[in-house]
């Protein structure tokens, strides 16, 4: 199917963009009141490797994108492929429900890191810069970790996991 060139819709372009299947993540923070806060995100994307950078795309009405702008550091956890409920949960629920029950630890820098991710980045903000209507927050990575598992993936609006 084509189309004219400038036609491409938020609709179309969303449906197409459905179509990259990617590992879903919760993007951690504390707040400076010393609370944790966070969102799920699949726009995560490996940068760099000397330095290690790794950058998340966050929508500017982002809540969580305010915290991590204003403390400079965040965390990237990756879920595994039975955390849909978690992947929901830190896209719809309130900001204060979405850490209830949620075992956490903090990481070396002290974000907070959801127990059970199957990896795990501590990032300081080294660069954010405005896309259209998100902002691009490049992570310089100070602390990587691995777990144990395989990853959940968002596909064409549905939670997937990878068939071996
Ligand atoms: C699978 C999935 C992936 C998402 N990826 C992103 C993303 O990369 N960036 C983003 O800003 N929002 C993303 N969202 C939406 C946020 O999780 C959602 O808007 C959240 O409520 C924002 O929380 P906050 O305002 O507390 O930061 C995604 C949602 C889902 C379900």
């Amino acid at each position: 199917m084509s189309s004219t060139p400038g036609y491409v819709t938020p609709a179309s372009f969303r449906r197409t963009m459905s179509h990259h299947a990617a590992a879903v993540t919760v993007v951690t923070a504390r707040d400076v009141e010393d609370r944790p806060v966070g969102l799920t995100a699949n726009s995560v994307t490996s940068v760099s490797l000397a330095p290690p950078l790794v950058l998340v795309c966050l929508s500017e009405s982002s809540a969580s994108l305010d915290v991590i702008q204003g403390t400079g550091g965040f965390a990237i956890n990756l879920l595994g492929s039975g955390d849909s409920e978690l992947a929901s949960r830190f896209a719809y629920a309130e900001a204060e429900d979405r850490f209830r029950g949620v075992p956490l630890r903090s990481g070396r820098t002290g974000v907070p890191l959801l127990e059970g991710s199957i990896a795990w980045l501590e990032c300081s903000v080294h660069q954010t810069f405005t896309a259209g209507d998100h902002v691009v927050v490049v992570g310089g990575v100070l602390e990587a970790g691995v777990g144990d598992g395989d990853p959940l993936v968002y596909h064409c609006g549905e939670y997937r996991r990878l068939c071996t």
